[in-house]
């Protein structure tokens, strides 16, 4: 493998679910919110080192539509961390030059957090060097629903005729509409799964496990996978 990163074959958009928090906890006999506070020490890693590294998207799976099912205390402790996350990052993506986006359905927020979403999204909205989407409340199959209604919608209105759907007036309905497809998926935890994110997106990601748990990820191995991508040759289907 190489030991220097190349610049210029950097993923533009990397893709994490974040899975472990609990594990980590349990490991170490603590309450499973312990794990979201040290999952959330390693956002602020990873988001640094994106930005270092001039990634230009990185979208992080902090919350999904099922993730609502869990205890009303885990649910709102995540909400009281998501929130302090959000204040204590605030200056750090004003320096950083990097602006904040949300994708998911927002309005099953609590009102204060998306009222903290709403200010530091405003506050951000003009930074462009790197874009950080959170994906909350978030859910792929949702999202397809979402997609499919209003360009129904659009079909029954008259505006489209079924025939000129194509994939790119289908992304153009998605949450992600504005980001392009990520590059490079990481899962952490050792699941092999997609677990309902970014579905259609992920068509030609490089898809990395490792089993590392969410609160022990950081910068060195960050820099690990990105090298391993490096050395991966990306076909989109043809022949090299
Ligand atoms: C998965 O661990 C992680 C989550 C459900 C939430 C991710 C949240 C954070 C990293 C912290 C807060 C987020 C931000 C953006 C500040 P799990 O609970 O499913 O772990 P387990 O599978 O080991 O139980």
């Amino acid at each position: 493998m190489r030991n220097e990163l190349d610049p210029d074959r950097m993923p533009k958009h990397v893709a994490v679910i974040m899975d472990g928090n609990g594990r980590w906890a349990k490991k170490r006999l603590l309450n499973r919110l312990k794990g979201h506070e040290k999952g959330a020490e390693a956002v602020r890693t990873v988001v640094r080192t994106a930005r270092k590294l001039n990634i230009d998207a990185l979208t992080l799976y902090a919350f999904s539509t099922e993730n609502w099912q869990r205890p009303q205390t885990e649910v709102s402790g995540l909400m009281f961390l998501l929130r302090r996350f959000l204040e204590a990052e605030r200056s750090t993506l004003m320096e950083n030059d990097i602006r904040l986006n949300v994708i998911g359905q927002i309005d099953r927020l609590p009102e204060a957090v998306r009222k903290d979403l709403k200010a530091v999204m405003a506050e951000t909205a003009a930074n462009d060097k790197m874009v950080l989407t959170l994906a909350l409340s978030y859910g792929a199959r949702a999202e397809i629903v979402d997609m499919v209604r209003q360009i129904a919608a659009a079909a029954k209105k008259g505006t489209i005729v079924p025939s000129a759907v194509t994939p790119e007036i289908v992304a153009d309905h998605l949450y992600t509409r504005e980001l392009s497809d990520p590059d490079l998926l990481i899962r952490t935890s050792g699941e092999m799964r997609i677990s309902n994110f970014l579905l259609w997106q992920i068509a030609y990601a490089e898809i990395f496990f490792t089993p590392t748990l969410w609160p022990d990820f950081g910068e060195e191995e960050f820099i690990r996978i990105l090298k391993d991508y490096q050395q991966r040759e990306r076909r989109f289907g043809a022949i090299p």
